[in-house]
């Protein structure tokens, strides 16, 4: 039985986004291009994806490389403020399920109920994040976590 629809595992899998991740870097060779593609391919891999970006760390603040999603306020924020400081001080990735209950969260739009941030790291030292945000409550699973972590790890390597 087929309802036309495509559920191959592969299409939007999280080894399929990294392999497109991969390619795209090898199509690229200025860093801020690669940069700028992998937020372009992390965005578009996922709908409930509404706010993507990269942020780099510079004098002890992280700074925003590059998003796609609504202007932010916080396109400078000090390794000890948000949610995008914790997972820099705690070197961790932070997942919060609903924003509205976080009193360290840095509103970005009105819209946003989940969040997730994964530190950018060489060995024990953070170079910067990934940082997604969601329009869906708990939006933000395992398969995720994996995803960013991966993608984290390939940007590290661009650093
Ligand atoms: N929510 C983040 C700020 C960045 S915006 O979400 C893009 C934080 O709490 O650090």
């Amino acid at each position: 039985m087929t309802d036309g629809l495509d559920r191959s595992p592969a299409s939007g899998s999280v080894a399929a986004t990294l392999e497109t991740i991969r390619r795209s870097l090898d199509e690229h060779v200025d860093r801020d291009a690669r940069l700028r593609a992998v937020v372009r391919i992390l965005s578009a891999s996922r709908p409930y994806y509404s706010w993507t970006g990269i942020y780099l760390l510079d004098a002890g603040s992280l700074v925003l490389h590059n998003q796609i999603g609504p202007p932010t306020p916080h396109e400078r924020t000090p390794i000890g403020q948000g949610i995008c400081g914790l997972a820099a001080r705690e070197r961790r990735s932070v997942v919060v399920p609903d924003v509205t209950r976080d009193p360290r969260y840095l509103a970005c739009s009105l819209a946003t109920r989940s969040e997730i941030v994964v530190p950018i790291m060489r060995g024990a030292e953070v170079l910067g994040e990934i940082d997604v945000d969601s329009d869906r409550l708990d939006a933000f699973g395992v398969e995720d976590r994996v995803l960013l972590e991966g993608a984290a790890a390939l940007v590290a390597g661009l650093l």
